[in-house]
């Protein structure tokens, strides 16, 4: 019953909204406010019931000590030293503690609060990105000293800093000095992480963030965070974000387009990037989604969710 009050109170109360709406963009990276951090489903109590949940269905994952921001952005499903979601919780406060919860709209009540939170949007998004689909949550819960390594993903992304604080580093998705088009091509057709280097932090938007701040990225913008000891107090030492992220009708045809590009890229060709020509990406996009679709038969392989 607990459960339900706090879906309850979810339904009008919690939201997110762009700290400047005038200039918003789905387009383009905008940071956010909110008071998510309030909602009683993203508190540690309940986190933990949560995360004991997801457990089983590998979607708790757990990074190696010692990954930094250049670090490949890899993760387990067991923890490093063996020790079970009640431990990791009760150990959370300590140094370089770190567990992600994955897909966390496989359980219905989150599944509702995500959902109301993108919907609550849906007049900022829906006029440049119609066509919202498959909206999912990643939970981030760490301590200081920690990071997230630098990465990109296929989800446009309003992330959210829910308690404590932390650093975000995110480039424009347009920048290929960061990630050259072929980079992402990998990535969107084979999932290959890009590469990181510290000459790269130079052209990033640093947001120094605290509860009720985040930031929208688009899809493919590269990101990473870091948190440092600097604001920790007894009792006050754990930093929760979140990401909402959510595909549209855009980037849908931009992974189609992408998936095209890549295999022009290998005949010798340089195609232009999705966006550049309305009228190639109307002729690319089904020609990519059909050689995804042949490329993961060939492979017995499932397509990544929400790409093609
Ligand atoms: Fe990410």
């Amino acid at each position: 019953m607990k459960s339900m009050d706090a879906e309850q109170m979810g339904s009008s109360t919690y939201r997110v909204w762009p700290a400047d709406p005038a200039s918003f963009s789905t387009r383009r990276l905008s940071p956010l406010r909110h008071n998510i951090d309030q909602h009683p489903l993203f508190q540690l109590p309940a986190l933990q019931e949560l995360a004991n949940s997801l457990m089983d269905s590998g979607q708790c994952r757990f990074i190696k000590p010692g990954t930094t921001q250049g670090s490949s952005f890899s993760h387990d499903s067991k923890h490093p030293q063996g020790l079970s979601i009640d431990q990791v919780f009760e150990r959370i406060e300590e140094p370089g503690s770190w567990l992600a919860l994955y897909n966390v709209q496989t359980d219905p009540r989150y599944q509702a609060a995500l959902q109301r939170i993108v919907d609550d949007l849906r007049p900022v998004i829906e006029p440049e990105q119609p066509g919202i689909f498959l909206v999912t949550g990643f939970i981030f819960i760490s301590a200081p000293p920690s990071v997230t390594p630098f990465h990109i993903d296929r989800e446009n992304n309003f992330w959210l800093q829910l308690r404590g604080r932390k650093t975000m580093n995110v480039w424009d998705n347009t920048d290929r000095e960061v990630v050259p088009a072929p980079v992402v091509e990998d990535f969107i057709a084979g999932g290959v992480q890009v590469p990181y280097q510290e000459s790269f932090r130079v052209r990033s938007h640093e947001f120094n963030t605290g509860p009720g701040d985040g930031v929208y990225f688009p899809s493919t913008s590269p990101h990473m965070t870091k948190t440092d000891t600097s604001w920790v107090a007894p009792g006050d030492g754990v930093s929760i974000s979140l990401g909402v992220n959510f595909y549209t009708s855009v980037t849908r045809r931009t992974a189609r387009v992408h998936q095209f590009n890549r295999v022009l890229r290998r005949l010798g060709m340089a195609p232009g990037y999705p966006g550049q020509s309305i009228a190639a990406d109307s002729i690319k996009a089904p020609m990519g989604r059909w050689l995804a679709a042949a490329r993961y038969r060939r492979l017995g392989a499932t397509p990544p969710p929400g790409s093609y």
